[in-house]
């Protein structure tokens, strides 16, 4: 059975993450803090795509790559409640570990949670044996707690990316 960890923050745990049980409060809490992803900032310009609101299709992206073979990815647990998530991708060719998807629930930010979990997430890569880590994130406003904590684990910039979007 697969192993869960103790963050020291709290009575957080973190524990593989489970489709069948995590998903519909997992999908809640992206909806309530994803305003800054490309879903919310697309919908935000040109109305509801697909009609549904962005909420749903950022769970769906995410809940996919969470799910995915090559993906591990862990449910933080607090007191019996779900309260965010994080993941990563090991490339065992080149020794890259990529941080994936991670998020907390409004009122769980600010603990120093974020920090703890992308602290497990390296300690995995380390394990894992990687020689290099990577991740991707935007570069808005409400993306800058996600790039503190990459920042302050040692990340540097190579080069940004834009999202491009047109209606046709
Ligand atoms: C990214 C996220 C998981 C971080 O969680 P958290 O528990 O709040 O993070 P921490 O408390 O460990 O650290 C946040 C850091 O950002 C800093 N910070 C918070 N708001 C900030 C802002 N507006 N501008 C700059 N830095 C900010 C904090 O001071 C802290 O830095 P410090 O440790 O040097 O003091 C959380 O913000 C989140 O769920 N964001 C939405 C989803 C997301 O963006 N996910 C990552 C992209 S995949």
């Amino acid at each position: 059975m697969a192993q869960s960890y103790v963050l020291n923050i709290g009575e957080v745990v973190l524990r593989p993450f489970d489709a069948r049980n995590d998903t519909d409060d997992l999908a809640r809490i992206i909806g309530q803090i994803w305003g800054g992803g490309n879903n919310a900032l697309t919908e935000s310009q040109y109305g509801l795509i697909g009609g549904k609101s962005w909420g749903h299709w950022q769970a769906k992206e995410i809940m996919s790559y969470l799910s995915a073979a090559q993906c591990s990815a862990y449910t933080a647990v607090e007191a019996g409640k779900i309260i965010g998530f994080c993941s990563y991708v090991l490339d065992r060719e080149r020794l890259i570990g990529t941080v994936g998807y991670n998020g907390l629930a409004p009122e769980q930010q600010g603990r120093k949670l974020g920090s703890a979990m992308m602290d497990f997430v390296m300690r995995k890569f380390n394990e894992e044996g990687m020689l290099y880590a990577a991740v991707i994130v935007m570069n808005n406003p409400q993306h800058a707690p996600a790039r503190r904590v990459y920042e302050s684990h040692g990340f540097k910039t190579m080069v940004g990316l834009d999202y491009m979007f047109r209606k046709l």
